[in-house]
């Protein structure tokens, strides 16, 4: 060997054995390794819930005490408070053999105690910054009451509003979901998981299980490769990119195997092909349901999870009461049970807890940083920012501050429905109702409330909504009552705001919906205020898009609030009164009505495209509704107007390898200062698998005062043009290219370019 080939050999060798030293064989964790039993391997790949917080199955821990003194578990969810958590810590740390600290994870999913607006809300503002920002605050309220491990991103892609959880991701698309997964994960973990502000991210669910089959919440998902690749897995590939610690699996089957036993997915996808080295958690009994799924027992199933490459079981302690016989029966090996502890020590080494078990436990900080003033400030512009103006009709909005308002509606003066679902670890009680909202930003308005209608008048539909409190509230009074009050106050009002839509449980998990369409007793008061002719503002509040042909043909303004969270009213009034004008875009399509779902803007062109939204014979179309959705994509209007003038491109033809970069004038043409999210799609006209008639592959947002106008530039990278084929390579083809920038994912302006 010559002099440098040695030099080279011995320097790759050094990066070899450094990068295996460094993801793996932490000492002190091999150390410990070295020392523990079977069972006490085992007793690490435990997780247990005493069943505090919110129970998402029908199964809690018991015995949790006893458990952690005997070493037999890893980690606990569900607790809170330094309290509480020093407790279990203690039982770790000072009675157990080997005193290895518990890992104590929770759900925030959209804010700790501050309460953000539900995730596909905050993904509406297209602001990443904002995002990260979010995350930071959770973490940094989570761990200072103790909490060192978060059950958050949720990025699964969901087109299918009929399943509750859209409420609890990025919406549709796979290159802005990837975005937000990046943008939360950094947000959460910052740089050094040891800093005592950040926490373990954990994204789930993998995967697919925004696909279920019907929108029916843990049913069945059937894809076949290349839409998985291209469309559903980019988003935890972004997470796992940007280091995420945890990954969760979800409850629904792929290709007949659940994920949380499925090799492929966890071994093959997961490890092998994307290199992650974090551990893997189930979801809550989502080993022990493969036992329903019909895979065998409990014995077997949890076999099949540790040997798919589970590290960590969730509530149902298959691993726990199986695994020593399975090791004895030579269903699994103890190297692979080795293997899952270590993933899981090693997160435990980089939180710190080796050094110092406590160290997230810190009732000082807990009272400082949790829910002050400054963490609120950010959960009202966050919330502002996530309002999507859906209409607005002869510009009701903004509203005058010296004006007599009649604010009605079950949701105006309601601060039990504006956390949204997920938010365990807030106080209802904390949020600001609308009603105060407003009468704080406008003090000089006339604010005069009647509620109008219940949520439902459905008592079925209550009693399953109320499962976590009262959410749907059926008042003593009957629904003309209500009407008549309300009509009354908008007959003596210049303006009505009518603040209606979805409790928060009605999105959610196991909150799966056929019709969604805004409760008919609500309808039923929209359709009389409409008739007193006043001048109506719709304030909708849902998990999910909506089916409201009905509304928007009203003459009314609609703004989408979603579920604001602890800030609601603050922010609402914000928009209303103009002080904030909204900017918020659509990421997830609003359809006609169910019949068109699954609907997203990325649909292929098919071999028979209808070509007018007339009906026609022999074409992909419906007979009884459009093909083209109530709102698309990238939908959402401003109080002021923006014009999009002289798209063009630096290059109509390319290499492999190069970019190209589009500019557009994009002017303020309307009477207020404002932001717009200018979205950039592009099309791959002729490829070897059908492609999307367009995909989002850009966008940025911009502020611009009223008059200006600025020139926008957005470049796309070489990785932009690419896709998996039917190899599953990420490989871009030569070809035309076609590049669209505008307001929406409707936009028409196109420029092109080829790729040799
Ligand atoms: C079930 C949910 O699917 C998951 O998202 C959550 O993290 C766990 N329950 C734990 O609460």
């Amino acid at each position: 060997m010559s002099i440098s080939k040695y030099i080279l050999f011995t320097v790759l060798n050094t990066i070899v054995i450094y990068g295996a030293y460094a993801q793996h064989n932490i000492p002190q964790v091999e150390e410990l390794l070295q020392q523990m039993t079977l069972e006490e391997k085992i007793g690490q790949l435990n997780l247990v819930t005493p069943g505090g917080g919110i129970a998402t199955g029908s199964v809690v821990s018991d015995n949790v005490e006893a458990k952690i003194k005997a070493g037999k578990v890893g980690g606990l969810f569900g607790v809170a408070g330094p309290e509480k958590i020093k407790i279990a810590q203690d039982f770790a740390v000072n009675h157990t053999r080997l005193r290895i600290p518990l890992l104590f994870g929770s759900d925030v999913i959209h804010g700790y105690k501050t309460t953000f607006p539900i995730p596909l809300g905050l993904a509406s503002s297209w602001d990443m910054e904002l995002i990260k920002k979010t995350a930071q605050i959770a973490a940094k309220e989570a761990t200072a009451d103790g909490i060192n491990w978060n059950f958050s991103p949720m990025v699964d892609i969901a087109r299918d509003p009929r399943w509750g959880r859209i409420a609890e991701g990025a919406g549709e698309d796979p290159y802005l979901g990837s975005a937000i997964a990046k943008a939360m994960v950094q947000g959460y973990q910052g740089d050094n998981l040891s800093n005592d502000k950040t926490m373990l991210a954990t994204v789930k669910h993998l995967a697919l299980y925004g696909a279920v089959d019907g929108g029916r919440d843990y049913n069945s998902v059937d894809m076949g490769r290349v839409k998985m690749f291209n469309q559903y897995l980019p988003p935890y590939k972004a997470a796992i990119d940007a280091g995420v610690s945890s990954v969760m699996t979800s409850f629904n089957d792929i290709d007949g195997i659940p994920a949380s036993g499925n090799k492929w997915l966890l071994t093959d996808l997961l490890r092998d092909r994307w290199g992650f080295d974090g551990f893997v958690v189930s979801d809550y009994t989502s080993v022990n349901e493969m036992i329903a799924h019909g895979l065998g027992d409990l014995q077997a199933v949890s076999a099949l999870a540790l040997n798919a490459g589970l590290d960590m079981d969730m509530v149902g302690e298959g691993f726990l009461t199986t695994m020593k016989n399975s090791v004895e029966e030579g269903k699994v090996s103890e190297d692979q049970i080795t293997k899952a502890c270590r993933r899981i020590l090693e997160a435990k080494y980089k939180l710190g807890l080796f050094e110092d078990p406590y160290r997230y436990i810190d009732t000082k900080r807990s009272a400082k940083d949790i829910l002050n003033e400054e963490n609120r400030k950010i959960a009202r512009e966050a919330a502002a920012r996530s309002f999507v103006l859906l209409k607005n009709h002869e510009n009701i909005l903004p509203l005058k501050k010296v004006i007599k308002i009649a604010l009605v509606g079950p949701l105006a003066n309601n601060k039990k429905n504006m956390l949204g679902t997920w938010a365990p670890t807030g106080n209802p009680q904390l949020s600001v109702s609308i009603l105060d909202g407003l009468k704080k930003v406008a003090p000089r308005a006339t604010i005069a409330y009647a509620k109008g209608a219940n949520i439902s008048n459905d008592t079925e539909l209550a009693t399953k909504v109320n499962v976590f409190g009262p959410r749907i509230e059926i008042d003593k009074r009957t629904p003309e009552e209500m009407l008549q009050e309300a009509l009354e106050l908008a007959d003596e009002s210049d303006v009505v705001v009518a603040v209606v839509g979805e409790a928060t449980e009605m999105s959610g998990e196991a909150s799966s919906r056929t019709d969604l369409s805004i409760p008919e007793a609500q309808k039923k008061l929209i359709r009389a205020l409409v008739a007193t002719g006043k001048p109506i503002a719709l304030v909708l509040m849902s998990g999910r898009p909506m089916t409201i042909p009905e509304e928007l043909a009203l003459p009314v303004s609609i703004l989408q609030a979603w579920h604001p969270g602890v800030e609601a009213g603050n922010a609402i009034a914000d928009v209303l009164f103009g002080d904030y004008n909204p900017a918020g875009k659509l990421t997830a399509t609003w359809p006609v009505n169910v019949g068109q779902i699954p609907i997203y803007y990325s649909m292929k062109n098919t071999g028979r495209p209808a070509t007018s939204e007339t009906f026609q014979k022999f074409k992909s179309n419906y007979l009884d509704a459009p093909n083209a959705p109530l709102l698309p994509f990238g939908y959402g209007l401003s109080y002021t107007q923006f014009k999009y003038s002289d798209l063009s491109i630096d290059k109509e033809e390319i290499g492999q390898g190069q970019s190209v970069t589009v500019t557009v004038n994009l002017k303020n043409t309307g009477n207020y200062d404002g932001e717009e999210v200018v979205q950039l799609y592009l099309r791959d006209v002729v490829r070897s698998i059908t492609p999307p008639i367009r995909e989002l592959k850009g966008f940025k947002k911009v502020f611009l005062r009223k008059g200006e106008t600025r020139t926008i530039t957005l470049a796309l990278a070489p990785e932009d043009l690419k896709f998996y084929n039917g190899q599953l390579d990420f490989v871009s083809e030569p070809g035309e290219f076609e590049v669209y920038v505008g307001t929406d994912s409707n936009v028409t302006e196109k420029v092109t370019f080829s790729l040799k």
